[in-house]
């Protein structure tokens, strides 16, 4: 056998992004630069968070986010590590993350203001799994300006719907660390050899399942949930032809998609007494995993409306969010018209 062989069997990341930035034209090949960048950014944090335990770098970092969350070092870490690798080569106009009050405004080449992408990111998701070795991830986004080319970047070139956005992905720092992302051509899932520091293309066209029977949800908040999410839930938990289904919940957004998406199910994270508005935010987490979703034969909607079409009014802004397998959405979304 020639299994030894097996990984040059697969295209590499870097490959694989040189191709398809040719079978789409994409003019100036700036945002494979940009897919490139996260690529590296990727596995300096993968580096970071494998050895997390010998390091000093679990652990609380001692200052709030404008989200109210005590900071991880390993938020602050990684959120600098993507940020300095995107502003370096100088391929952005601006970035917006979960970790910064503010957007960062990014002056390119002799101050041209001439790039024409943004990112958002939420660098570290599930960072309260970090002190306990569960997987934790990243999460990418990214537009084109709406601003004329050669201006400073605005609020407005952040505060676009979901479904303008040219690219989105994440990484999962899991049993095997892996980035999976779209430019609205399907789904593609690439697995780390951590040993020579390559990303492989592991999961081609990556689609969720037709039918799944695993709900995500974080059942300890239940009492506070709207009372069609009840509803929902004890029809997931209903005896009927394929129903008990199975509950499974890591508590990063990043892991729970990535094994609903394989395996087939449904992650919500409603709205509660607790949190009105829901906890994830749109932008950073909400929009990229809509667009994931879809490109994969999934859905995703806030209980109502298609995430997507959200129309957004601030950069830390949250939203309720149902998102997986298209039938299980769909059954979630008439249990709560019909609440
Ligand atoms: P982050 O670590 O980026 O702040 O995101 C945390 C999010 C998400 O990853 C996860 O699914 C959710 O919070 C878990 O929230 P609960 O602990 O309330 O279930
Ligand atoms: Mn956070
Ligand atoms: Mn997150
Ligand atoms: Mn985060």
């Amino acid at each position: 056998s020639i299994d030894f062989v097996m990984e040059e069997r697969n295209k590499t990341l870097g490959e694989f992004i040189i191709e398809n930035q040719k079978a789409h034209q994409y003019s100036s090949g700036e945002l494979s630069k940009i897919i490139n960048s996260i690529r590296l950014a990727a596995k300096v944090v993968n580096y970071k968070v494998n050895k997390a335990g010998l390091v000093d770098i679990v652990g609380a970092a001692g200052d709030q986010n404008i989200q109210g969350e005590d900071q991880q070092k390993l938020d602050v870490y990684a959120n600098e590590v993507f940020i300095q690798t995107l502003i370096n080569r100088e391929i952005v106009c601006g970035i917006a993350s979960e970790e910064n009050d503010e957007f960062i405004t990014v002056e390119g080449l002799d101050k041209s203001h001439n790039n024409k992408y943004v990112v958002l990111m939420d660098p570290l998701d599930g960072s309260s799994n970090i002190d306990v070795n569960v997987s934790v991830g990243t999460i990418f986004s990214v537009y084109k300006r709406v601003s004329p080319i050669g201006t400073p970047v605005t609020l407005e070139d952040f505060l676009q719907p979901g479904t303008a956005q040219v690219a989105a992905g994440y990484v999962v720092y899991g049993t095997s660390t892996m980035l999976v992302y779209t430019t609205g051509h399907g789904v593609n899932g690439f697995t780390l050899n951590p040993a020579i520091g390559t990303f492989y293309l592991s999961h081609p066209n990556m689609k969720f399942p037709e039918k799944g029977n695993i709900y995500s949800v974080n059942e300890g908040n239940y009492i506070q949930f709207p009372q069609g999410v009840k509803d929902y839930i004890k029809y997931c938990q209903a005896e009927e032809e394929d129903r008990p289904y199975t509950s499974r919940y890591i508590g990063s957004l990043v892991s729970d998609f990535h094994r609903n998406m394989i395996k087939g199910g449904i992650y919500i994270y409603p709205t509660s007494s607790k949190a009105p508005k829901g906890k994830l935010r749109l932008l950073y987490e909400c929009n990229p995993m809509a667009f994931i979703a879809e490109q994969a034969g999934g859905k995703s909607s806030d209980g109502f409306t298609r995430t997507m079409e959200t129309i957004p009014t601030e950069l830390h802004q949250r939203v309720p969010f149902f998102c997986g397998v298209e039938a299980m959405v769909e059954k979630a979304e008439e249990f709560m018209k019909n609440a």
